[in-house]
């Protein structure tokens, strides 16, 4: 199984300069609860934009560059091969950022996406989701609070 896992704001922001740009310490917590155990696939720059490898899990890391060896995860130079590399029979985590749910969106069976109700200035997007392709088969709602500066939404799909 492939499971899709992002954050993305009313305008599909991502990210920008390679960092989040909220804090929504609810939804790292279910990110940690959700990946943990588990292999986590994600682009080279997603990968550095962490201070250091999150415990625990799986990293495997895509690049094009031929000399990157990152102490403790798994290097591969696709898409196809980060998921060749992941157990078939168990829960597998795309997890950023914005080039690698592009092109993992093809393989993926689940998306675990927490809406932000905001809209933010960014240089990274998450995907337009075809609605044709994609059904909402559970939400929960969240409200700001002193520690959530936003309203957000768990939202998981399914693809059809
Ligand atoms: N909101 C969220 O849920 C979330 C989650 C994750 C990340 N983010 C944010 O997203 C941003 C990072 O995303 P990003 O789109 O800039 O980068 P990214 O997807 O993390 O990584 C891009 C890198 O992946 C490699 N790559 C891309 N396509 C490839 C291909 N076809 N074959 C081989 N390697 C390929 C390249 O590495 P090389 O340049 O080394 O070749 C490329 O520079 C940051 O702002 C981060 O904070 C947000």
């Amino acid at each position: 199984m492939i499971i899709m896992i992002a954050a993305a704001a009313e305008n599909n922001a991502l990210g920008k300069n390679n960092e989040l740009v909220w804090h929504l310490p609810n939804d790292f917590k279910r990110f940690k609860s959700l990946t943990t155990g588990h292999y986590i696939i994600m682009g080279r720059k997603t990968f550095e934009s962490f201070p250091k490898p999150l415990p625990d899990r799986v990293h495997v890391v895509i690049t094009r560059q031929e000399n990157y060896k990152p102490e403790g995860c798994i290097v591969v130079d696709s898409i196809e091969k980060a998921i060749a590399v992941c157990p078939e029979n168990e829960d597998n985590y795309i997890i950023g950022g914005g080039e690698i749910y592009n092109l993992a969106l093809p393989f993926t069976d689940i998306i675990e996406l927490t809406k932000v109700h905001h809209t933010f200035e960014a240089d990274t997007f998450f995907p337009k989701l075809n609605k044709n392709e994609w059904v909402l088969v559970e939400s929960e709602e969240n409200f700001k609070d002193e520690k959530h500066l936003y309203d957000y939404t768990y939202e998981t799909y399914i693809r059809k």
